[in-house]
């Protein structure tokens, strides 16, 4: 196991009802705020009306800006800090997703910083100060809810990026798995595949005598697996969704990571999609994913066995080690599509022709020295061709 530093301060408010406490909760923090959302799922659920009408009741004024969209764009972040500028917002409240909440994240960051925020993503420095963020979760996917992460595409310049800091790690988080009921079913299949791939990042390592975590990425992703099947059957399961929400917040909240190398090269393969073609985050997951496995688990077969066996159910007996692996990769392809998640890259629309510029684009060619992905397997451009090649 490496040495590691674990500290997530984010309050995680869970079950029934508790969106109704956001002003009560958001009180002793703030006395402006900046409600941040999307595009208009939370107006038509209604989260709308409770959330102004629990921060009216409570004295805290606020400032709106919606219209996030998935895949955030940098656009209405650079809206976002001039309105917290002028308003003099105290906390940025997002009431949404993965997109909703990274955004914020940016805004809450790009309030203190001189220049153009979307150099912290491009050159990965960090940062002093940010304003305080709470969320409202409608959608288990993304982990932003307790991640240091946000992840901004510039449209100007087709590119996805991270950045991180522990400053932008939540104060507060609310969960409520009955605001899932009226996801749409593929955005289900989205987020599940990227809460599974959060744990994938950080479960296939090289790293020795890591028991607990490697027991904890497995059960969560069961976890996963398991309720991801029963809502799909009914999409307003609310044990279902409990289990898919918690398992969201553990999947990407550092805890299964600690004391182990990590890998993220599907991430990272994944938003050069997102970025050009404005594909799912989870779509484009799964899709790259099993590609992936297939071409770099001869790296360590020892933990893709682990994984067939004790994740996707393969018997250890199952004849050699590669077959093993084999099935285990097939059941996971299997498990995608029956959740209705796309297999190939031609399903997500994605023809060969900016296949290589993708690959170079993903280990920072056009910007300067070539970075290869992952920590499993260094991958350079050239693999990260082979892999989409695999998966077309
Ligand atoms: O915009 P609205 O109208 O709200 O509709 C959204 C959106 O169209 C809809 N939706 C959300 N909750 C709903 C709902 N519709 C009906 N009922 C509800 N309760 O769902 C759509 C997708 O929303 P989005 O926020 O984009 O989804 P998700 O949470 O999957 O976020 C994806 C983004 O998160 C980033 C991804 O790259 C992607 O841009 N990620 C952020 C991470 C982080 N900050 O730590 C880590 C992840 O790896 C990921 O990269
Ligand atoms: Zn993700």
């Amino acid at each position: 196991m490496l040495n590691f530093d674990f500290h997530v301060p984010t309050r995680i408010l869970f079950g029934k009802e508790t969106e109704k406490e956001i002003g009560a909760l958001l009180k002793p923090y703030a006395k402006k705020v900046l409600l941040h959302y999307g595009g208009g799922s939370i107006k038509k659920s209604g989260l709308y009306d409770t959330v102004t009408a629990s921060l009216k009741a409570n004295g805290i004024a606020f400032v709106e800006l919606g219209g996030v969209k998935p895949n955030p764009r940098l656009s209405l972040v650079h809206e976002g800090i001039d309105l917290c500028k002028q308003e003099g917002v105290d906390l940025i409240l997002a009431v949404g997703g993965g997109s909703v909440i990274d955004s914020a994240k940016a805004i809450a960051m790009g309030v203190y910083y001189d220049g153009d925020i979307w150099d912290l993503y491009e050159v990965a420095q960090p940062i002093e100060k940010a304003l305080p963020i709470a969320t409202i979760l409608t959608i288990p996917a993304a982990g932003s809810e307790a991640s240091e992460g946000t992840v901004i595409t510039n449209e100007a310049k087709d590119l996805k990026l991270p950045y991180g800091s522990q400053l932008l790690r939540p104060l507060l988080s609310v969960m409520n798995p009955e605001l899932f009921f009226t996801l749409p079913k593929e955005q289900l299949g989205y987020g599940v595949a990227d809460m599974m791939s959060h744990i994938f990042e950080r479960y296939f390592t090289n790293t020795t005598n890591t028991d607990l975590t490697d027991g904890l990425c497995e059960a969560t992703l069961k976890t996963l697996m398991k309720n991801a099947l029963l809502a799909s059957e009914n999409m307003t399961d609310y044990n279902a969704w409990a289990e898919l929400g918690f398992a969201g917040t553990v999947a990407h909240n550092g805890l299964l990571g600690m004391g182990r190398e990590q890998d993220w090269a599907c991430h990272d393969m994944e938003h050069e999609l997102s970025a050009i073609y404005d594909v799912p985050h989870g779509a484009g997951l799964a899709v790259v994913t099993p590609g992936w496995m297939q071409y770099v688990y001869k790296e360590n077969i020892n933990m893709f066995v682990q994984f067939a066996v004790n994740v996707m159910g393969v018997e250890a007996s199952f004849r050699d080690p590669d077959a093993i692996v084999q099935e285990g990769i097939r059941r996971l392809r299997d498990f995608f599509v029956k959740i209705g998640l796309p297999a190939t890259l031609t399903e997500l629309g994605i023809g060969p022709d900016r296949l290589e510029e993708m690959a170079k684009k993903a280990t920072k060619i056009p910007f300067g020295e070539e970075r290869p992905l992952g920590g499993f397997k260094k991958l350079y451009w050239q693999d990260i061709l082979e892999i989409y090649k695999l998966v077309q």
